[in-house]
């Protein structure tokens, strides 16, 4: 594994630009640039900022946006005959999804839990009757390193072609030292091979595997003894996230593994107050959490902790519409001041790979403003992957991740649901992926 892994670090090193030369984007009927005052995460009325301009043009130079504004002017500026130049009339541009919270990395597929669901059975009754994580974890123990990388990548390829450009990659499938391991170095090795950008999570507090069924402090020791410093050590992850829930890691078990990340530099993310209030939000406010994710049952108290501490709340409606939880009150929260971004959440209790069905369901079901989606989906996602210097935004000297969407305007995103609308997707100036 580890060879293969170096020789593919070798055969596309990331850093250099990939796109080449010029690159214009002209005249779409809306330019979402969601530029301005990018240095915090939106909240408030400035969700509503998507800094929309009409008759403009953007040009990519060596991977990175050289120049955005009114088309006449940025045409004048650019020598024309030696660019690539994409008509984009009638259409929507707009930055790359950045996708901050998913479970890529596993093997095996859980549509027979369908059936329970639609019969009744809540999250913690299919994990009692041997379905829910540990399945999983069962599957993905028996899965090669190689076939991990194969699966996920597949997966990050129809992601991209539905407007992802970046994405979050968490662990939380091996529960074991060696498993655990394997699973951050094949979301590094995509990290590497893939033209999506991959930040990383280390989860192995996901759940408590069978070993340790009987005495979970002893897992919870092995999480902070031997997993937080060999993920340190040999720099695999970049965060650190616990699923903080009844039956799964209490607040004083998720602290303890979070303080612990934090003195080896991996920051802190949290599952927080997905199935019941067990003061998570409370807790990523605490700790410095970069991000708290799920919120469903969170309280009022805990949001407003949140967002005085600046923690990112990041939204799964997926999560909800496939497990019957009840959606966040992303409405509320917003009026409460938290940054709140959105994510596919995507793994086999979640199956979607679609950043638009995600805007959908935070419209429909959660009370959100196309607008307001649209910047929870680019530049307050790469905020809460610590990305938002480079991704998320159409502002000169950002990299150049572009998607552009065969629609009129973004209001289109959410009303026409369900539907894929990206014609063409352009990551660091190349074009990665145009619509046959
Ligand atoms: O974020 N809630 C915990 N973890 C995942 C689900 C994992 C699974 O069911 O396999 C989530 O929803
Ligand atoms: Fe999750």
């Amino acid at each position: 594994m580890a060879s293969r892994m170096a020789h593919k670090v070798m055969q596309a090193r990331k850093g250099t630009p990939e796109g080449s030369g010029l690159l214009v984007i002209d005249n779409p009927n809306e330019m979402i640039t969601v530029a301005g005052n990018n240095r915090k995460p939106r909240r408030g009325e400035s969700l509503q900022d998507i800094g929309i301009m009409k008759e403009a043009a953007l040009v990519i130079k060596n991977g990175i946006i050289s120049e955005v504004g009114p088309r006449k002017e940025v045409l004048a500026s650019v020598d024309t005959d030696n660019a690539i130049i994409i008509d984009a009339a009638g259409k929507t541009v707009m930055p790359g999804f950045v996708d901050p919270h998913t479970h890529l990395v596993f093997a095996g597929s859980r549509e027979n839990e369908l059936r329970w669901k639609i019969e009744g059975a809540s999250y913690i009754d299919i994990a009692s009757k041997g379905g829910g994580i540990l399945s999983t974890v069962n599957a993905t123990r028996e899965a090669s390193s190689d076939e991990l990388l194969a699966l996920a990548s597949n997966r990050l390829d129809i992601m991209m072609r539905h407007g992802t450009t970046s994405i979050e990659v968490k662990s939380g499938y091996g529960l074991n030292v060696e498993a655990e391991m394997m699973i951050l170095e094949v979301a590094r090795a995509l990290s590497e091979e893939h033209k999506a950008d991959v930040s990383t999570t280390f989860l192995g507090a996901h759940a408590i595997p069978p070993e340790f069924k009987d005495h979970p402090e002893g897992y919870v020791d092995q999480v902070i003894d031997r997993m937080i410093p060999r993920v340190a050590d040999e720099e695999l992850a970049d965060f650190c996230d616990v699923f903080c829930e009844e039956g799964f890691f209490d607040v004083e078990q998720s602290r303890a593994i979070l303080e612990e990340g934090k003195t080896y530099g991996l920051v802190p993310k949290l599952h927080a107050d997905e199935l019941s209030d067990v003061g998570g939000a409370n807790l990523a406010a605490e700790v410095g959490a970069i991000s708290a994710d799920h919120l469903e049952k969170s309280s009022d108290g805990g949001i407003g902790q949140m967002a005085e501490a600046n923690v990112v709340g990041v939204l799964l409606p997926g999560t909800s519409f496939s497990t019957n939880i009840g959606y966040a009150d992303a409405r509320r929260m917003i009026d409460l001041g938290l940054p709140v971004a959105l994510a596919t959440d995507f793994n086999p209790n979640c199956w979607t790979k679609s950043m638009q069905f995600m805007i959908s369901l935070a419209c429909y079901k959660m009370r959100m403003f196309p607008a307001e989606a649209v910047v929870a989906s680019t530049i307050n996602a790469a905020h809460a992957t610590g990305r938002a210097r480079d991704v998320g935004s159409l502002e000169t000297g950002k990299q150049g991740d572009i998607i552009i969407l065969d629609i009129e305007n973004h209001e289109q995103i959410p009303y026409r649901f369900a539907s894929n609308h990206v014609d063409m997707v352009i990551k660091r100036g190349e074009i990665v992926h145009t619509r046959v």
